[in-house]
């Protein structure tokens, strides 16, 4: 096993070939080629520390949590909510208690809608998201607006693809807004959202701020209380773990006063059958089994990007994103979307002549994986003017000769369309 400690880092500095040993799936070879994977913000690989811990409690301790007396149950339970202090420390939350498992970021947004939304705000309140939204921070909006008499209002972008901070407070002068639900990072621009003043301008409008941190926990430090939000949620399966499991975070009176999502056991006080009471928070929100074997990953994930430190990940990126705008913009008919000033390892591309998703292809062909499609964001695409973009998005894996593989191919594959 090769797993970077902190000392390790900081004798060595960032060691992306050390890096890169700890993740067993990178040292395959596509078609003869070595794999070039640029598709992290998609989902990311997995280092042996991860893949080891779930395999570990598998084979030696596995139980269900909270409910049985004997030595399994019980180790388990702990392992299961160790991850909630590991958690806690990461974001910076004020409490371990605030830490929310769900599946994943949208079942985390579904359940502030469904609890907050529906059992908090009151018709006739708004919602102000974003253009630059994946549909997991709008769809859920959506249904409330439909179901519950809330106004969905959108703010703006600029064509730089930055958040458009007047046109967001605009939005807010009617004082109506009951939230404000914005992503912290892009998955299509890249684009970093300045957390803390949108989370100072909701509060002076009295409204409530949510921040889909599904991109920027990866990429960047993140702590609530400095940002000062509200709600906050990102996802394991970025975050190098486990798919299956999520976090919300939120604040404690906000938790306290919401309803439950969802009914069954673990959730509950007492239970007959003319009324039940609700457990305290977080269990209030975490009805049935949860996913315990994933959450054991969360932390193990947690601990490695922890020890490898959100300064060295972020010095990496930024390295690579000022190398990657530089190849990109030097191959011609080839557009990257956006030009935020604050932006992180997410490059989606157009190229002239070229359909997306043969340029994904073609990049595939030579064992190089990006996305292709509208990234879960049809009406950002639209509001950019394309129908389709393909996507690299890197990880604290990526190497340099990674970004020149993919931009030495993408000029063959312009050769090829010209
Ligand atoms: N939200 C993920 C992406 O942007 C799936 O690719």
């Amino acid at each position: 096993m090769n797993v970077m400690t902190k000392d390790m880092t900081t004798k060595l500095g960032f060691d992306v070939e050390r890096i890169r040993r700890d993740f067993p799936i990178l040292s395959q070879t596509v078609r003869g080629k070595p794999l070039v994977f640029l598709d992290s913000a998609a989902s990311a690989q997995k280092p042996r520390p991860v893949i080891d811990a779930m395999v570990q409690a598998m084979e030696t301790q596995y139980a269900n949590v909270h409910r049985g007396l004997h030595w399994m149950s019980e180790r388990t339970t702990d392992a299961y909510e160790s991850t909630r202090d590991a958690v806690a420390r990461l974001i910076n939350a004020p409490s371990r208690d605030e830490i929310v498992f769900a599946k994943n970021t949208t079942e985390g947004i579904n359940l502030v809608a469904h609890s907050y939304g529906r059992g908090i705000m009151k018709p006739g309140q708004a919602v102000v998201i974003s253009e630059m939204e994946h549909h997991a921070n709008l769809v859920p909006w959506q249904m409330l607006r439909d179901a519950h008499g809330i106004e969905l209002r959108v703010a703006p972008i600029t064509d730089a693809g930055e958040l458009d901070m007047a046109g967001l407070e605009t939005l807010l002068q009617d004082r109506k807004v009951g939230l404000v639900a914005v992503t912290h990072m892009s998955n299509v621009l890249g684009t970093v959202v300045p957390a803390a003043r949108v989370a100072a301008l909701a509060h002076e409008y009295g409204a409530k701020a949510l921040f889909d941190g599904s991109q920027a926990a990866v990429h960047r430090p993140v702590d609530v209380q400095a940002i000062d939000a509200d709600f906050y949620l990102f996802t394991a399966h970025k975050l190098y773990g486990p798919t299956g499991i999520g976090v919300l975070w939120a604040r404690r009176e906000l938790l306290e006063a919401m309803p439950p999502f969802m009914g069954g056991g673990d959730m509950i006080g007492t239970v007959s059958f003319e009324r039940s009471t609700w457990a305290e928070i977080p269990h209030k929100f975490e009805a049935g089994t949860p996913a315990i074997i994933e959450a054991i990953g969360l932390k193990a994930a947690v601990e490695y990007v922890e020890a490898i430190g959100f300064d060295a990940i972020t010095a990496h990126e930024a390295r690579l994103t000022d190398h990657a705008l530089a190849r990109l913009s030097d191959i011609p008919g080839l557009r990257v979307l956006g030009r935020a000033q604050d932006r992180g390892g997410v490059f989606s591309f157009t190229m002239q002549g070229a359909h997306a998703h043969d340029i994904a292809t073609l990049l595939d062909r030579q064992g190089i994986a990006v996305r292709a499609g509208n990234h879960c964001a049809e009406p950002l695409m639209r509001r950019l003017g394309v129908d389709s973009s393909a996507r690299a998005s890197t990880g604290i894996y990526t190497t340099m000769a990674e970004i020149d593989a993919l931009a030495d191919t993408l000029l063959r594959v312009r050769e090829f369309f010209t």
